[in-house]
């Protein structure tokens, strides 16, 4: 096959990542701003490059006119969780999606690998819209703690460097710097509560915060100036009090006081 169709072939990969991408962070940042903890803390993807697509072809045996079916990770998407239990929320929200298909999935938690490696992995079908129409591609999704992805990272580049030949020392230093990931992952979910208390607030304060500051632009246009720098004051001293409660407080009276306005205007 020709070099420039494999570019073509993966088009519709690239397309597929990009999108996921864009769909996952959009997840977090829906949370975030609702005020919401969300279960996703980050999100990469990659297209497999040529050169290791037919170096998977050539380890797995597989016909070159087959890779499409055979290689299920050419399009790959990396989701980042704080916690080992956001992991199956995730792959939760996975499987409930309309726009994927779940194929298989492997949890690497519950049955750790060989090499120590942990993680969760789903293969998903997924419909991009190409020049050439819809087009249904195999989706790899690794679901994984920031822990676990701190181990795996390195894992992978000592393993690039050594391929074959990891000396004995070097791997046993590696399971047990994995038995102590597991045990890091273990310590963070029983402060978890604490740091889920301390998240949740933080966004409510910004989502609160955000929403005072739209009002208070708005009715720029329509209080007179003297009352918005009053309110803005007001503003000021409540929220450097520092209490959340009193601050929703404002927003709530803020909102009454705009829709007087709102109410006025309509007059
Ligand atoms: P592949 O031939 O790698 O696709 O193996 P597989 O089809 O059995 O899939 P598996 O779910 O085992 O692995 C898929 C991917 O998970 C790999 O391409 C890696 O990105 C990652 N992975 C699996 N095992 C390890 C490991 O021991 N160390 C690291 N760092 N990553 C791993
Ligand atoms: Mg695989």
């Amino acid at each position: 096959m020709e070099i420039q169709l494999w570019r073509e072939i993966l088009e519709p990969y690239e397309l597929a990542v990009d999108e996921l991408v864009v769909k996952f962070r959009h997840l977090i940042k829906a949370n975030r701003q609702g005020g919401k903890y969300s279960p996703i803390e980050q999100v990469n993807g990659r297209v497999k490059t040529i050169s290791s697509i037919l170096e998977k072809c050539q380890k797995k045996d597989v016909a070159y006119d087959q890779f499409e079916e055979k290689i299920e990770d050419i399009a790959g998407i990396r989701i980042i969780c704080q916690f080992v239990e956001d992991i199956y929320k995730v792959a939760e929200i996975i499987h409930n999606r309309t726009d994927m298909k779940v194929k298989s999935e492997k949890d690497y938690i519950s049955n750790v690998k060989d090499s120590g490696y942990r993680s969760y992995h789903m293969i998903v079908y997924y419909t991009v819209e190409s020049v050439k129409g819809p087009k249904e591609i195999q989706v790899e999704i690794q679901i994984r703690t920031l822990a676990m992805d701190f181990w795996a990272t390195i894992e992978h580049s000592l393993q690039y460097k050594y391929k074959k030949n990891m000396p004995a020392v070097l791997r046993d230093r590696l399971h047990k710097a994995a038995d102590a990931i597991v045990v890091l992952d273990e310590e963070m979910a029983s402060v978890r509560d604490e740091i889920m208390d301390a998240q949740n607030s933080f966004n409510l304060k910004a989502s609160v915060v955000s929403e005072i500051l739209t009002t208070i632009q708005n009715l720029y246009k329509v209080a007179n100036k003297r009352e918005v720098v009053r309110i803005q004051d007001e503003f000021f001293r409540v929220y450097n009090e520092g209490d959340l409660n009193e601050l929703a407080r404002f927003g709530k009276e803020l909102d009454v006081i705009a829709e007087s306005y709102r109410a006025q205007s309509l007059r």
